[in-house]
């Protein structure tokens, strides 16, 4: 395991039963608040890819790609639930355990051609990334990858983004 791993699963803390009985959730607030961890955190995911534009995914995900995206000298794209952005849209829906969810990205967030790395915080089912990289190949981008800071590998969701580069720096 090298030194960033390490640094990383030592600021995340593990909450039994939340949102509800029987899940543990990984809470990321211990790594925000530490400079060095998140500083680390930051520099390793904008190392990844040369891009043209960050895109984060509301909500956890903006916390992590708009540092990125600066610290990479790339753009920075929301990736929004539906009916929060104020300009015209394009929308992909997908499944949840109970019922689906609609995310949305401005139709002119990208150039022709811009290169994107996705980045969000955890990668679970894998059902927002893969209806990210649609929604932005859609909108005209070229994916280059999705990078997240953790991945849960038993739900799998690295399966569901065939044929994208998926980063993860830590697999719990
Ligand atoms: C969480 C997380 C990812 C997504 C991963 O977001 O931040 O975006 O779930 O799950 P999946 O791989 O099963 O799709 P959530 O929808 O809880 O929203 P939040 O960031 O606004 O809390």
């Amino acid at each position: 395991m090298s030194d960033l791993q390490k640094l990383i699963l030592e600021h995340i803390r593990d909450v039994p039963d939340y949102p509800k009985p029987g899940v543990l959730f990984k809470d990321i607030t211990p790594l925000l608040a530490d400079h060095e961890a998140f500083a680390a955190v930051v520099r390793e995911l904008a190392g990844l890819h040369e891009v043209d534009k960050i895109v984060g995914i509301e909500a956890r995900g903006f916390i992590l790609a708009a540092p990125v995206a600066l610290h990479a000298g790339a753009g920075f794209v929301p990736v929004r639930k539906k009916g929060k952005l104020p300009s015209q849209t394009l929308e992909e829906s997908y499944d949840l355990e109970y019922g689906s969810a609609t995310i949305e990205v401005h139709c002119d967030a990208f150039a022709e051609g811009d290169r994107v790395l996705i980045v969000d915080d955890v990668l679970a089912t894998g059902g927002t990334a893969e209806a990210t990289v649609e929604l932005v190949r859609r909108a005209g981008a070229d994916v280059v990858g999705v990078a997240v800071l953790m991945e849960l590998a038993f739900l799998k969701g690295r399966e569901r983004l065939v044929g994208v580069e998926a980063h993860s720096l830590v697999i719990v």
